[in-house]
């Protein structure tokens, strides 16, 4: 195994929008702003040139201002880094929808981004609480707006060029299946926990065959139990390679096709995630083949509440 190959700038065609989706992508789910600024930067200093967003996070201003200070100091490009970012579940209907994205350009200082996705296909109580709950504390959903309305709102986006190319995030195959069918602009991504512990190859493979490329978050096992970075078979194969266990499984998540996103608060694990290389035919069976354990991380897909992030105070 090399370390000068080319693994980490692998790019995936896409089927809509700025052609290409650079594999190996930075996320941005970290609650500090601070150490937001601070680890975008480092990204996009190492090298990732791929950074998912959310307007749920809550640090759209910290990530765009990060990425605004590399911009002016000539060291990237806006046109070389993908940008995404998601829409929040209060704001599904159509009429939001644009105020929502305008909103997530103006925290992120830019002028498109290059994919706009739905954050979950449930669609809460339009208004400012993210977070909508009535008094027994059970989540308010918005029962008048589908997915379907939704999402024409989102084309009409890409038909403005506020966004370059639209997805979808947390949704089964049922769901995607439904979207793909009726969409007049095609879902471009999806978004969804997978990791070998979930690997979600059935929708992988309905991915491939239609064009769509298949964002994995918790690529690293989102630091829960069990701890996926500790997996034997993970272990095995970082020590026979001379790679650590993050960079073997971001280096199969590429190698199979999708685009794992993975986040940190260290500039050493932000560098070292992009110091991927590329594992041996027999490395990528063994993990897709010998681990078959079965773990979801996050039950966003259940509910539309978020697993990872905090419930505001
Ligand atoms: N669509 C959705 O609903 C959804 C849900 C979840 C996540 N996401 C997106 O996916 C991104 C990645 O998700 P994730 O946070 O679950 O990613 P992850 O990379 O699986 O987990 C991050 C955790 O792994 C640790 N880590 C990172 N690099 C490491 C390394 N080299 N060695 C050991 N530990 C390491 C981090 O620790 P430190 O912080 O200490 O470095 C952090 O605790 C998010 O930022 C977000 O953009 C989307």
């Amino acid at each position: 195994m090399s370390d000068a190959d080319g693994l980490r700038y692998t790019k995936i065609p896409l089927n809509n929008g700025s052609d290409e989706i650079p594999a190996l992508g930075f996320g941005t789910l970290i609650p500090d702003p601070v150490a937001t600024k601070e680890a975008v930067r480092i990204a996009l200093e190492v090298g990732f040139r791929q950074f998912d967003c959310a307007e749920r996070y809550r640090n759209e201003a910290q990530v765009g201002e990060a990425m605004r200070a590399v911009i002016n100091e000539g060291k990237v490009n806006r046109k070389d880094v993908f940008v995404g970012t998601k829409l929040w579940n209060t704001n599904h209907r159509p009429e939001r929808v644009r105020p929502a994205l305008e909103a997530s350009l103006r925290r992120l200082q830019l002028d498109y981004v290059d994919l706009y996705c739905t954050h979950t296909p449930f669609a809460f109580k339009p208004g400012d609480d993210q977070d909508p709950r009535d008094e027994n504390g059970k989540v308010i959903y918005d029962s008048a707006t589908t997915l379907t309305d939704t999402w024409k709102a989102l084309e009409s986006l890409v038909d403005e060029g506020r966004c370059k190319a639209i997805g979808l995030s947390n949704v089964n195959l049922g769901q995607l299946k439904e979207v793909f069918e009726f969409a007049r602009v095609k879902p471009a991504v999806i978004q969804v926990e997978s990791h070998p512990y979930l690997p979600e190859w059935e929708l992988l493979d309905y991915c491939k065959k239609n064009g769509i490329v298949m964002q994995a978050f918790a690529a690293l096992g989102h630091g829960m139990e069990p701890k996926l970075l500790e997996d034997p078979v993970v272990t095995s194969i970082a020590k026979r390679v001379g790679k650590t266990p993050a960079q073997v499984l971001l280096a199969w998540g590429v190698q199979r096709g999708t685009s794992p996103l993975t986040t940190s608060t260290s500039g050493r694990y932000i560098k070292e995630n992009f110091d991927i290389a590329t594992l041996p035919d027999e490395a990528i069976n063994e993990i897709s083949q010998g681990i078959s354990r079965r773990v979801r991380l996050n039950t966003v897909v259940e509910t539309g509440v978020p697993g990872f992030i905090p419930r505001a105070k």
